[in-house]
């Protein structure tokens, strides 16, 4: 069976976007491969945060793992830290990875943009990190949201790179990037993609466990674009963005979505949206909830054992390939 792995960072809130361009798939394709879903909090504490928040974050997105439709029984559920092969792995790709480019990735650029002198040297590296947390499991399909292609096209680099010098070590991982939703934009600027770390786009951005009333505002407050008519139209990026969270949470075609809204204005889209948006979160909240705290630790136990026996043996090999035998190898 092939693989697919991949993960979220538990800072900040879940959102619609996390949801429709990622979580979404893995949930779909988690019986046709053999999953592993990571909660990646080593990657969170690239900036500074709170670490009581750090934790609650970290059980809170294995919740909403498991309550988006993460089988545990069938997926592997781990928390990044437990397995200490991500960063053991890491270091050793260091040694592999290029300074120039890591210096090209976009995110790494925009934060340093943003905050100059505060950029920790863990932002810079977090795509290595990610590319380990890739590789260890030889990945094949890695379904992630268009943000994560740059690291992804890096990741593959890297293992080109790694097999070539050290022998064949790694399998080359595939990027699954949706079709449609992989870039879901904020409400509020739909020229900025939906984001939970932008503080000023939280009107933007609907969050998994938002209430009904939030989400109510959200949408009456999307920002909308010139025109009246309701279609679906890349050159008119807010309708668009509604439309097609429209279509992903009803699953009907754009032309059934269409033809409802002929004559309509955007008053009745944006009042049917938080309808079906409310009537889909209800039930994930409700799971999210009701999932017991021992049954949680005690799937993330076997998530994180799981995958440290895979793990291991990646690093072991990757290990060798680079001459690192000690006392116990
Ligand atoms: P993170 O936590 O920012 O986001 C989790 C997933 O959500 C996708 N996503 C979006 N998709 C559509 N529209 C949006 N507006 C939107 N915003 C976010 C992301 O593309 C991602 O798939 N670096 C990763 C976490 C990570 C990872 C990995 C992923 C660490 N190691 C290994 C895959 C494999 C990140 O920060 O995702």
């Amino acid at each position: 069976m092939k693989r697919i792995f991949s993960g979220a960072q538990p800072t900040g809130n879940v959102h619609l976007g996390n949801y429709l361009g990622a979580l979404r798939n893995w949930v779909a394709l988690q019986r046709d491969y053999e999953s592993f879903f990571c909660i990646v909090n080593l990657h969170a504490i690239t900036a500074p945060q709170d670490p009581k928040m750090v934790a609650a974050k970290t059980r809170e997105l294995a919740r909403i793992y498991l309550a988006v439709g993460i089988d545990p029984n069938v997926s592997t559920v781990f928390v990044q830290s437990d397995v200490p092969a991500h960063a053991e792995l890491t270091w050793l790709l260091n040694c592999v990875a290029r300074v120039s480019e890591l210096e090209r990735m976009t995110q790494y650029k925009d934060k340093v943009r943003k905050h100059e002198e505060n950029v920790s040297v863990g932002v810079f590296d977090y795509p290595v990190l990610m590319a380990a947390d890739i590789l260890l499991y030889q990945t094949d399909l890695v379904p992630v949201g268009e943000d994560q292609k740059q690291h992804l096209e890096l990741t593959r680099d890297i293992a080109i790179r790694f097999n070539r010098d050290y022998g064949q070590t790694f399998v080359v991982p595939d990027p699954f990037i949706p079709k449609v939703g992989a870039r879901i934009m904020s409400l509020a600027d739909p020229a900025k993609k939906m984001s939970k770390s932008d503080e000023e786009s939280e009107a933007g951005c609907i969050m998994l466990l938002d209430n009904d009333e939030a989400v109510r505002r959200k949408f009456k407050r999307a920002v909308t674009d010139s025109g009246t008519e309701i279609k679906f139209d890349e050159s008119r990026p807010a309708i668009n963005n509604l439309l097609t969270i429209y279509h992903l949470l009803t699953n009907k075609t754009p032309a059934e979505i269409e033809e409802q809204f002929k004559g309509k204005g955007y008053a009745a889209l944006k009042q049917e949206l938080a309808d079906v948006c409310i009537e889909f979160l209800k039930p994930i909240q409700e799971r999210i909830r009701s999932i017991d705290d021992d049954k949680l630790s005690q799937i993330l136990e076997q998530g994180a054992e799981r995958a440290e026996a895979i793990a291991q043996l990646t690093l072991n090999h990757a290990k060798k390939g680079l001459g690192l035998i000690g006392a116990r190898s």
